[in-house]
């Protein structure tokens, strides 16, 4: 089964081709490489022994994607090309609207014409906002963003959500991902950020082996359980696991499916730092600084329905994301 992989050389989507692989499916990745290195794709081969067919270029390139469409079979797309830094999307609203909505609606309208209507979107957490109870359910409140990034992720989710009440042959499925965080056991692959990482996980990561002196810790005031804020990390493997489920459980169905993909764990920053001293074997240097605006105290995820309908459920615990996460930086330093 041909399946098309947007951002396929990205952090999320190059894990769950190796995940796809294994499963026996077949990715056919397209990606500009804008936040991406070719060497992904060497390392996808190490470990599944399959190089997948890897096309460069641009998810706004409407004729790029009709010949793709045109000469492949494709199944269905799992769509996770787009621009992720928050803080780069106050400063670039534009450019962020564009790729990521605009992006999505060339994808959209060249699929349609190709006649391929199964699409897997890969939309975030952020798209609650600052949430007024957890767990978040998938029927909790959406669109009060607090930043362009997210707002072009709700925008996403609302024309597929209207495309699908318009033709309902369509089959969409919105995945909410909560925090990935990891990378695969092996050590070949992980996240790769460029310049100063913005998520915790990687700053971490680079902390330990030595690239930054020290992590910040955005706040110890927020009222959470050490006073730092609390988010549900989920491996980036689990993830992976994720799509393949939602694939199978209702990717063949018409319709709009909303999943949560998290562990319904919330963890603490400073439970973080200390399950990372855990797996390098050394303290990580920190310090505690002023909150971050636009930061939310906590957030973490029901994951009910998944488990219920897709009968998926994240099984890698915190001490698994760092131990995996350490290999990976360990391994490869300066990234890929
Ligand atoms: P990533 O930046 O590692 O991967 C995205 C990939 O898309 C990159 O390889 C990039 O080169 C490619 N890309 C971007 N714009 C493109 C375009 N116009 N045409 C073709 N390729 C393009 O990010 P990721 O962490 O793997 O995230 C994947 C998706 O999941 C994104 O849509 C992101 O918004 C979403 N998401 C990520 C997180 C997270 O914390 N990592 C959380 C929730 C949702
Ligand atoms: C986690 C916690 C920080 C860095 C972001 C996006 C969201 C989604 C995932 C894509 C918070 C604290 C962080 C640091 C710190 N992305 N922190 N020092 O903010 O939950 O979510 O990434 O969809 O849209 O907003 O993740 O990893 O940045 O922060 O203390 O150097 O770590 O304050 O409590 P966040 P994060």
């Amino acid at each position: 089964m041909e399946v098309l992989i947007t951002g396929g050389m990205g952090y999320i989507g190059s894990h769950t081709c190796v995940e796809m692989i294994e499963a026996g499916m077949t990715p056919i990745i397209i990606d500009n490489l804008c936040n991406a290195k070719a060497e992904v794709l060497n390392r996808i081969e190490q470990i599944t022994g399959v190089k997948p067919l890897f096309l460069q270029g641009d998810i706004r390139d409407e004729a790029f994607l009709d010949s793709l469409f045109a000469a492949h079979d494709i199944h269905s797309v799992i769509h996770f090309a787009g621009l992720k830094a928050v803080g780069e999307s106050v400063a670039k609203p534009l450019e962020y609207y564009d790729n990521n909505v605009n992006g999505s609606l060339v994808l959209a309208r060249a699929m349609r014409k190709a006649g391929v209507k199964r699409l897997v979107f890969s939309s975030s957490a952020t798209v609650y906002g600052d949430p007024q109870q957890v767990p978040i359910t998938e029927s909790s409140p959406v669109g009060e963003t607090t930043n362009p990034y997210g707002t072009s992720k709700f925008m996403v989710e609302q024309c597929l959500t209207d495309l699908v009440h318009a033709e309902p042959d369509w089959s969409v499925t919105l995945l909410r991902y909560f925090n990935p965080v990891g990378a695969h056991p092996s050590g070949l692959m992980g996240e790769d950020p460029q310049g100063i990482p913005n998520n915790l996980m990687p700053f971490i990561a680079q902390v330990a082996v030595g690239r930054r002196e020290k992590l910040a810790v955005f706040g110890d005031d927020y009222s959470t359980k050490d006073g730092t804020g609390v988010r549900d990390y989920i491996h980036v493997m689990d993830l992976a696991s994720g799509h393949i489920a939602a694939l199978k459980g209702v990717g063949e169905k018409a319709g709009l499916h909303v999943f949560n993909l998290g562990t319904g764990q919330g963890s603490s920053v400073l439970e973080m730092v200390q399950a990372f001293s855990q797996a390098c074997g050394k303290p990580v240097a920190y310090e505690i600084c002023p909150r971050r605006p636009g930061d939310i105290a906590e957030c973490w995820a029901s994951t009910e329905k998944a488990e219920r309908e897709l009968g998926w459920k994240a099984t890698r615990s915190v001490a698994e994301m760092a131990a995996d996460t350490w290999r990976w930086q360990s391994n490869n330093p300066q990234g890929y």
